[in-house]
């Protein structure tokens, strides 16, 4: 295949950008690939919603700004903070204008929640789906664009650069260009060229490196694990955010269900097994404290007791107050027994967000000429050392829309010229001497270890003898999965091994450079600040 813009990613911020450069360039051709459902992302289980100042008489820009640089942490970029919550406005009404439904008082206001961090009630949504109800809308909408062909069950295994036409490019290069990318069609089982003049990364998170976490199994990283095999620079990987509040079902693997900090914005109180509730003690913001504090709460707690939950009390709010906000969590606790006006509901933190990814300056430029970066899997600078809730889903628009811009103008260059002869420059993906795999399962017990060994050592609190421990141990799969991809044919499984142990390192080394404890960063030999504020580029 070959087109003029190409997105790896169907969540928000490819759908985005889509859309948007399809719309201004009615003569270009768009290609979307996903590598399973298209609804298949971390957008669809989003719950508490969008941060936005929609209600200038109580909130402000400079509020919200606040907020965000607070829980950043001394690491947010000022400049893009400023950006995202000032243009965030716009974005939102965009995708209103797309489709998007948010809940509405009676007046004709927004409903407008609260969670951890905020000073105002700032965050729109549609009851608690909201990301299932934006990513509908943006997939109505690309559905009607012509010129975009969204391709699903297509795997992106490597973006494609001058190392494919066999020149030799080292960390240093500063003139490496993508053109395009490598993808195993899931449908016919073999690797096809997608060549583009312009390639947009908008392939999300990476909790599924973790045991427990509240992503889907998509979640895997590919896209910071394929820029940093192409030498782009990755930036401050240890901030990985764990959601305080995932819902505590022993022996459930995979995904865990979310019960949306939105909840506790409503007046749902965290409790130990004592009953007591404990978040006064750690904070005077208590409940509501950015989410690394209430996390670091909840472990102690946990630690203390003995136990692999606490509890999270909603009993007070009355069935149809939660219900008119809550819906799905009301439905879910009560599938598995928990009639939450009677019960309190078991909570344990999970791995839920990514800080930090592929490095982006403030249109979205990669460090990799002709790639851009958006969403869950750039490090933009908004996040600092740790995300304010809800800062997610507006960035992701915010940068799909900067991408899309800078990208539009570089298209009026002559690169749309420079990919004519490519396919003939370009070579096919080699896999002679390559068989299928003889036992899956060395892949998935692979997986299972990997997942293990950053649960116990790469948690919410570390040190450097865990950090040393998950490096050895990390080193012994990195090697053998090197071995088995060398002499297997590609699948999407062992692809996602190979991406989930770059990230896992990634993550890893970033944590060991760090010497201080903060925002996401937490380590018992290192516990104050430091005076130099860095970000880890790798
Ligand atoms: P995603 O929506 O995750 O999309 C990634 C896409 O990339 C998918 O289509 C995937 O198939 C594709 N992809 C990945 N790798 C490949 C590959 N190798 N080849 C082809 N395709 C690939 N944020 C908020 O702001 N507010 C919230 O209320 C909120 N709630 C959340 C609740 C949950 C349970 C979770 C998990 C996250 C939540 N977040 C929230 C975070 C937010 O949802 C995500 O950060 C955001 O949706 C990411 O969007 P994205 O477009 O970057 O990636
Ligand atoms: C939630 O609803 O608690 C998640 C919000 C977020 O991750 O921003």
């Amino acid at each position: 295949m070959q087109t003029d813009f190409l997105v790896i990613g169907s969540g928000i911020a490819g759908l985005t950008y889509a859309l948007k450069v399809a719309q201004a360039c009615p003569n270009k051709k768009v290609i979307v690939v996903t590598k399973t459902q298209s609804d298949e992302t971390n957008t669809k289980y989003a719950q508490g919603g969008v941060a936005g100042v929609m209600d200038f008489n109580k909130d402000s820009f400079d509020k919200h700004i606040a907020d965000t640089l607070i829980a950043g942490d001394g690491l947010c970029n000022k400049a893009v903070v400023e950006i995202v919550v000032k243009e965030g406005v716009d974005r939102i009404n965009e995708i209103i204008e797309w489709g998007a439904q948010f809940d509405k008082e009676t007046d004709g206001d927004f409903k407008l929640g609260k969670e951890g961090g905020h000073s105002e009630f700032r965050i729109l949504h549609h009851k608690d789906v909201t990301g299932k109800e934006m990513e509908r809308a943006l997939l109505d909408a690309v559905a009607k664009q012509k010129n975009i062909d969204l391709h699903t069950h297509y795997f992106v295994v490597d973006i494609i650069t001058q190392h494919h036409l066999g020149y030799l490019i080292t960390k240093a290069a500063t003139d490496v260009e993508c053109y395009g990318v490598y993808a195993l069609n899931l449908s016919t089982n073999k690797i096809e060229k997608i060549i583009s003049s312009v390639t947009l990364l908008a392939t999300g998170g990476n909790g599924q490196v973790y045991r427990s976490t509240t992503n889907p199994a998509i979640a895997t990283g590919d896209g910071v694990a394929m820029v940093y095999r192409a030498k782009g620079r990755i930036e401050n990987m240890e901030f990985i955010q764990f959601h305080p509040t995932a819902l505590y079902e022993p022996g459930v693997r995979g995904q865990s269900f979310l019960i949306t900090e939105a909840v506790r914005g409503d007046g749902g109180i965290l409790r130990n097994h004592n009953g007591e509730a404990f978040m006064e003690r750690y904070d005077e913001r208590k409940d509501l404290a950015p989410r690394d504090i209430v996390a670091r709460a909840i472990d102690n707690e946990m630690k203390i007791a003995g136990t692999e939950n606490v509890f999270l009390d909603c009993r007070h709010f009355g069935k149809e107050k939660f219900v008119e906000h809550f819906p799905n969590i009301y439905e879910k606790c009560l599938s598995i027994g928990i009639d939450i006006t009677k019960h309190l509901i078991p909570v344990a933190p999970a791995a839920h967000y990514s800080c930090g990814g592929i490095k982006t300056d403030e249109y979205g430029k990669t460090s990799i000429k002709k790639l851009y970066a958006a969403g869950e899997c750039a490090s933009t600078g908004l996040h600092g050392a740790n995300r304010l809730a809800s800062n997610s889903l507006l960035e992701a628009m915010v940068f799909a829309h900067r991408a899309f811009k800078d990208a539009v103008n570089l298209s009026k260059d002559e690169v749309f010229n420079t990919l004519k002869n490519a396919d003939n420059l370009i070579p096919d993906w080699k896999d002679e001497g390559t068989t299928s795999p003889k036992e899956m399962i060395l892949i998935t017990q692979s997986v299972k270890e990997l997942k293990l060994l950053m649960s116990d050592y790469v948690g919410i609190v570390r040190n450097n003898e865990r950090l040393r421990r998950a490096m050895n141990r990390l080193d012994l799969l990195f090697t053998e999965t090197e071995e088995l991809y060398k002499k297997t044919i590609v699948s999407p499984q062992l692809c996602e091994l190979r991406n989930m142990i770059t990230v896992a390192y990634l993550i890893v080394k970033s944590a060991q450079f760090r010497h201080e404890s903060r925002g996401l960063h937490y380590t018992t030999d290192y516990l104050q600040h430091s005076s130099i504020l860095q970000n880890t580029i790798l």
